[in-house]
């Protein structure tokens, strides 16, 4: 694995500058996997030594190189070293390389692979609290909500199998006068038999109906007024429908959450935090943080010259809390039953000033762990639509991925002998939907395309399926070959070595993600290396190749197929065996 060549070039170096003990973890840091794979497999910066002090930082960098590089000589794991504009190269030996990367496979230890590695010892660890998906009950689930839900889960993954303790947080949209139209409404427009059996369906009908007739109807606007009040004063009528809307809403989405492969540990929302909010108020107040502004409404001043020129609204001018009332409860009451060490809040680009204001009205309250609080913005997804129009729930992006899928699996004779194909169409169109979504950076709006996201070549994640259910009937029609039982002198082709220079690079793309928690870095790589199975496919063939060769080929097949599912499941795709 990388980190053991890591470690033993900059062992290397640390001996030859005759300073094993500091020098060891600066060569450490300054090590990485070198791209341009025909050249060398690992690269040494001297800039990265220079900046931490192990070597001097002046004279020309070039010649410093070169210098190292004729003083680091060859080993029985370095096989040569050169020097490349203020870099040393370094190659390692072949045989080495196959036995170290294709040993853990086979054995047990697959799941493992990448993740000892010394790179992660600089990361936070600890509890990571991610919060993600948040719809609102009775509105729309947008496609802002299906990124976030994919984004945050592929976060908390990600934290996970890095050794983090994950909590997965929904925090629902459960609290605001919508509940008052609702509640208002549902006696007139309400079916209770439709709620039970459809009930994110029912309940969005009625909220359209009562919020287009509350227009000319100051009755039921006055109501809506009423029932909310009720609601605030929790009295038991009000509370108890408001309750079996959220219960009901939440079973539904568990349901869903379900076939996307998300879960979570907690289903929080704004109606928790109603009383603490209040609370706040009072707080912020007593800290002489609260002022009144010209409306009437309370907030706080957040301009650096305290003139009131950027302010946040805390309280309206009626007494009632706002959203990021609540958001402020929220986190101050997750600190407190978590104690999380960082919190990570998955929402579109639209609420980066309202996260902005939440982390510095926390600050201001004292609350100094603010500053482990991020927010993972994305940006806006145009034209999500399916055949029947507008989509108005998750699970209607669902069905639609399943149904296009299994259309174009039907084109294929092995679909027939599929124990499941729903199933498996169901699996490869929400991979088909992720990678869509996190192929580019996070912040950038893009287009939703069906057709572009569900091709078989290209880079999709059907693409990703495809070769992870080829590699596994690969696997299937080899049983006979002995697993973690090759000759590493065999493998010499190029195409095969490339494979293993690739998965190389594989921890330092998990190191990547984990540092700017975009899903993009793995991605990409998992692509590649689909690229370069299909190559092996071609060039180095299982069947009729003499018994070793063939042993130790399967073998890199079978490490390329796990290091493929690790990745395809921290992205929250679940592989598929057969397609
Ligand atoms: N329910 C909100 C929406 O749909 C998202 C909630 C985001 N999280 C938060 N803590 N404010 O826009």
């Amino acid at each position: 694995m990388a980190c053991f060549f890591r470690r033993r070039i900059a062992a290397k170096l640390a001996m030859t500058l005759q300073q094993p003990e500091e020098a060891f973890t600066a060569a450490l840091s300054a090590v990485a996997v070198f791209k341009k794979q025909q050249t060398a497999d690992f690269k040494l910066s001297l800039n990265t030594l220079r900046l931490n002090g192990v070597l001097p930082p002046s004279g020309d960098i070039e010649l410093q190189a070169e210098n190292l590089a004729t003083q680091l000589k060859q080993d029985s794991v370095v096989e040569d070293v050169s020097a490349e504009r203020g870099m040393v190269l370094f190659k390692v030996n072949r045989q080495l390389l196959v036995q170290k990367l294709l040993e853990p496979f086979g054995n047990g230890e697959d799941e493992k692979f990448g993740l000892n590695s010394e790179l992660f010892d600089t990361l936070k660890r600890g509890t990571t609290l991610v919060e993600y998906s948040s719809p609102n009950i009775a509105k729309k689930f947008h496609a802002g909500h299906l990124r976030s839900t994919v984004i945050g889960n592929f976060i908390a993954n990600l934290k996970q199998s890095l050794g983090n303790n994950v909590i997965r947080m929904n925090y629902l949209g459960d609290w605001g006068m919508q509940f008052g139209l609702l509640g208002a409404g549902f006696g007139q427009f309400g079916c209770q038999e439709k709620l039970k059996k459809n009930p994110l369906q029912h309940l969005f009908e009625v909220y359209v109906q009562v919020n287009k007739e509350a227009e000319h109807d100051d009755g039921l606007k006055q109501a809506a007024r009423d029932f909310f009040r009720q609601l605030e004063q929790h009295e038991s009528q009000a509370v108890s429908l408001w309750q079996q809307f959220r219960e009901i809403t939440v079973t539904e989405y568990q349901h869903v959450y379900k076939r996307l492969g998300v879960h979570f540990d907690i289903y929080s929302g704004e109606s928790f935090h109603q009383d603490q909010a209040q609370e706040v108020v009072q707080q912020l107040q007593s800290r002489g943080l609260l002022k009144t502004s010209e409306k009437g409404t309370g907030v706080v001043d957040l301009s650096p010259d305290r003139d009131m020129s950027s302010v946040s609204t805390v309280l309206r001018s009626d007494g009632t809390t706002l959203y990021i009332t609540r958001d402020i409860a929220a986190a101050i009451d997750r600190k407190e039953k978590y104690n999380f060490n960082e919190m990570i809040y998955v929402t579109d680009k639209s609420q980066m000033n309202h996260f902005h204001q939440l982390f510095q009205i926390l600050l201001a309250m004292g609350h100094s762990w603010a500053d482990r609080c991020q927010h993972v913005p994305f940006g806006l997804v145009q034209g999500m639509k399916t055949r029947t129009g507008e989509v108005v729930f998750l699970e209607d992006v669902l069905d639609e991925a399943r149904a296009r899928m299994l259309h174009n699996m039907s084109q294929s004779k092995t679909t027939k002998e599929m124990d499941n194909p729903e199933d498996t169409a169901e699996k490869v169109g929400i991979s088909a939907l992720i990678v869509q979504d996190f192929k580019g950076p996070l912040q950038s709006d893009y287009k939703f395309d069906w057709d572009r996201m569900l091709q078989a070549q290209g880079d999709t994640g059907v693409f990703l399926q495809y070769t992870h259910a080829r590699l596994c009937s690969l696997l299937r029609r080899n049983e006979g070959l002995e697993a973690a039982t090759f000759d590493p002198a065999v493998l010499h082709e190029q195409t095969g070595l490339t494979i293993l220079q690739h998965l190389l690079r594989y921890d330092e793309v998990l190191y990547q993600s984990a540092q700017d928690l975009q899903p993009k870095h793995l991605v990409n790589f998992l692509l590649k290396l689909c690229h370069l199975i299909a190559s092996a496919h071609k060039e180095l063939p299982v069947k009729g190749s003499p018994r070793d060769v063939a042993q130790v080929r399967l073998q890199l097949f079978r490490g390329a197929c796990s290091v493929l599912a690790n990745g395809m499941r921290i992205l929250g795709i679940t592989p598929v065996d057969k397609m």
